[in-house]
């Protein structure tokens, strides 16, 4: 990674301001004083100082969000607020990214992190990562509605999908369900409700792979991930293919 980029992740200023460190021979890399922001730096093996104090640098981020409605789920947007607008300058100077999509008025978990290997290995259909939601949902929902996710709904498009496990929490005119999908096609639970004649009224993801919600985290608000929670998500993805 680029010095300057690196220092600007760390607090440092602006790429003039980095300039500036440089030119007052503040910045030293393995005991050698650096002439060129633009040094490429390996944050696993340089030792990097400035102004004589280890600067200790991390590649990546890896943040949970408990998505609000109202947000897309993308880097950036002309006209809508992107999840990316709701963390901090700190952690978008990381250049995150959304791991997979969320609708706009859908909430909960959603992984943001700059890791583009774990990103691209939680989001691929060749790893069938489990993703469980909670959803209120309008209509009866019969055994054979449950029967019919299990074997796979055909969507208005056609498309079979690959076996969800639905369970009923409760049962009523608005019932609370949790569903399990391996998938991420485009609004794919709300139209596998409506395969079945049912409305999707309400939709929140809980748990994707072995990551769950944190309850604690309110409508909105985020955290880092554990050092153990990455670790689990890396070693899932590692174990399906
Ligand atoms: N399924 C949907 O219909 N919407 C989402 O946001 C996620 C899964």
């Amino acid at each position: 990674m680029r010095l300057d980029k690196l220092l600007a992740h760390k607090g440092f200023g602006s790429r003039k301001d980095v300039k500036a460190l440089i030119k007052k021979k503040k910045v030293i890399i393995n005991d050698q004083i650096v002439k060129d922001s633009s040094f490429q730096v390996n944050p696993e093996k340089d030792i990097l100082k400035v102004n004589n104090e280890m600067v200790h640098y991390r590649e990546y981020i890896y943040v949970m969000l408990n998505k609000p409605s109202g947000y897309v789920s993308a880097t950036a947007d002309d006209r809508d607020k992107t999840v990316i607008d709701l963390l901090p300058s700190s952690y978008q100077l990381f250049d995150p990214f959304p791991v997979g999509r969320l609708d706009k008025d859908t909430e909960g978990l959603l992984l943001i992190t700059n890791d583009g290997k774990l990103g691209h290995h939680l989001t691929s259909p060749k790893k069938a990562v489990e993703k469980t939601y909670f959803a209120e949902v309008r209509g009866d929902i019969s055994e054979e509605d449950i029967e019919t996710f299990r074997n796979g709904v055909q969507l208005d498009d056609g498309y079979i999908c690959k076996p969800a496990v639905l369970n009923v929490l409760r049962a009523a005119s608005v019932s609370h369900v949790h569903v399990t999908i391996t998938e991420g096609k485009f609004h794919q639970v709300k139209r596998m409700f409506e395969a079945t004649g049912n409305k999707v009224v309400y939709l929140k993801r809980i748990q994707m792979g072995n990551l769950l919600l944190d309850n604690n985290l309110d409508t909105g608000d985020f955290r880092e991930l554990s050092g153990p929670e990455v670790e689990n998500l890396i070693t899932l993805t590692q174990k399906k293919s």
